[in-house]
């Protein structure tokens, strides 16, 4: 295998764009088992990076089941407090948020989940998200207001008013009820939308338009988005950038048409490749001493690459230490050492290095779906 080699790393596009919300340093352990044979997981391994305000863009996330992909979004929501680092909202520590400040980031920053029937009560009609919503964030004076507003959203989603409106969420199907918690996004208007797996639970038909009204709503309404997902294509179709994770680890991030139409990491070509194994012809004697014990996930997570056990191309060093995250060019980063003479990227600030779309309205070809 031979180690790729660059001299020098571009600098990061976009250093000038301003953070709305951003993780500094963030860090989620989760600890189970006996106090004397105490397990440490790493659900989130010192990630830090910001969704900006302009441009708005759409962020994807993906990585296999486990690899820390909600527990990031959940985070970014506020509703998980870090083990350590930081989560910053225009600035601001959420953590020390109180009364209307953190009232306001609440509102700003909304959520999309996967299952959408979880979220809603099924004693009550769905009315009641909006009606609740709009008492909560005072949204309207008058109930023909709130009526207006509510309509409004619906509409904005593709979905009829009458037909939505004074039923119960099992009256609806999956997609109608998770095109109903995008249009109660739609009418608090947030600045950002954190979506988790919002289109894993709807049939392909559905799919596309939820997308779509993803879309518009990041073009139209300037909405940062982060979207959660296992699945490349969605996220390819969807995203600006994307940011593969691993364990914890953000392994490889920037634009999503380099990242996916060419991927570095070893660990992102398996995943574009659908083929989650490492070369089987490759035995792990060539990698690591014969003898050597197998690697639990808890050794993998700490002082080695996260990766190590299942890369086809593991170097010697890739077990003794944690590869820095480092600079490929100016839209893209990635933590391995193969790419260790790319220099590294100062503070693991990988937004930095997220490509720009130019966000004017003639970009705008989503509109046509809301
Ligand atoms: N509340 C919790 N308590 C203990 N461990 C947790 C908790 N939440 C998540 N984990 C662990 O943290 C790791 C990351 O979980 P997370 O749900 O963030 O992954 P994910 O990428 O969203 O996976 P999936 O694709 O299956 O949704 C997993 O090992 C999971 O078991
Ligand atoms: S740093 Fe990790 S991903 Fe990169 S070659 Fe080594 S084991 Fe593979
Ligand atoms: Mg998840």
């Amino acid at each position: 295998m031979t180690t790729i080699t660059q001299t020098n790393t571009s600098p990061p596009a976009n250093t000038a764009a301003s953070p709305l919300l951003e993780l500094r340093n963030v860090t989620q352990v989760f600890s189970s088992g006996p106090i004397w044979k105490r397990e440490h997981n790493y659900a989130v391994n010192d990630v830090s990076f910001s969704l900006t305000e302009k441009p708005a863009l759409i962020t994807a996330v993906a990585g296999e089941s486990g690899s820390g992909k909600t527990t990031l979004g959940r985070i970014m929501l506020g509703f998980q407090r870090p083990t350590s680092g930081q989560v910053l909202f225009s600035g601001k520590d959420v953590t020390g948020m109180r009364g209307g400040e953190r009232r306001q980031y609440r509102r700003q920053v909304q959520a999309i989940f996967q299952d959408p029937f979880s979220v809603y009560n099924p004693f009550y009609k769905i009315d009641h998200i909006f009606t609740v919503a709009i008492a909560r964030f005072k949204l309207a004076s008058s109930s023909d207001e709130a009526r207006h507003l509510i309509e409004e959203a619906i509409s904005g989603v593709g979905l009829r008013p009458s037909e939505t409106l004074g039923r119960y969420p099992h009256q609806l199907s999956g997609g109608q009820r998770q095109r109903v918690m995008v249009a109660r996004s739609l009418l608090l208007k947030p600045q950002v939308i954190i979506a988790d797996e919002p289109v894993s639970m709807v049939d392909a038909s559905l799919r596309a338009t939820i997308l779509e009204t993803l879309r518009a709503l990041n073009h139209e309404l300037g909405i940062a988005i982060l979207y959660i997902t296992h699945d490349l294509t969605t996220a390819y179709q969807v995203a600006d950038n994307i940011m593969i994770m691993y364990r914890g680890h953000v392994v490889e991030a920037g634009d999503v048409e380099h990242v996916i139409n060419d991927p570095k990491h070893p660990y992102t070509r398996l995943l574009v490749q659908s083929i989650p194994m490492p070369d089987p012809s490759r035995r792990w004697a060539d990698m690591r001493g014969v003898n050597d014990p197998p690697f639990s996930d808890v050794e993998v997570t700490q002082g080695m690459c996260p990766f190590v056990n299942r890369c086809p191309d593991a170097l010697a060093e890739c077990a003794q230490d944690v590869p820095d995250t480092y600079g490929l060019d100016e839209h893209r980063i990635s933590k391995c050492f193969l790419y260790q003479n790319a220099g590294t990227v100062p503070n693991a600030d990988i937004a930095a290095y997220f490509n720009i779309r130019d966000a004017s309205p003639s970009n705008v070809d989503a509109a046509d779906n809301m």
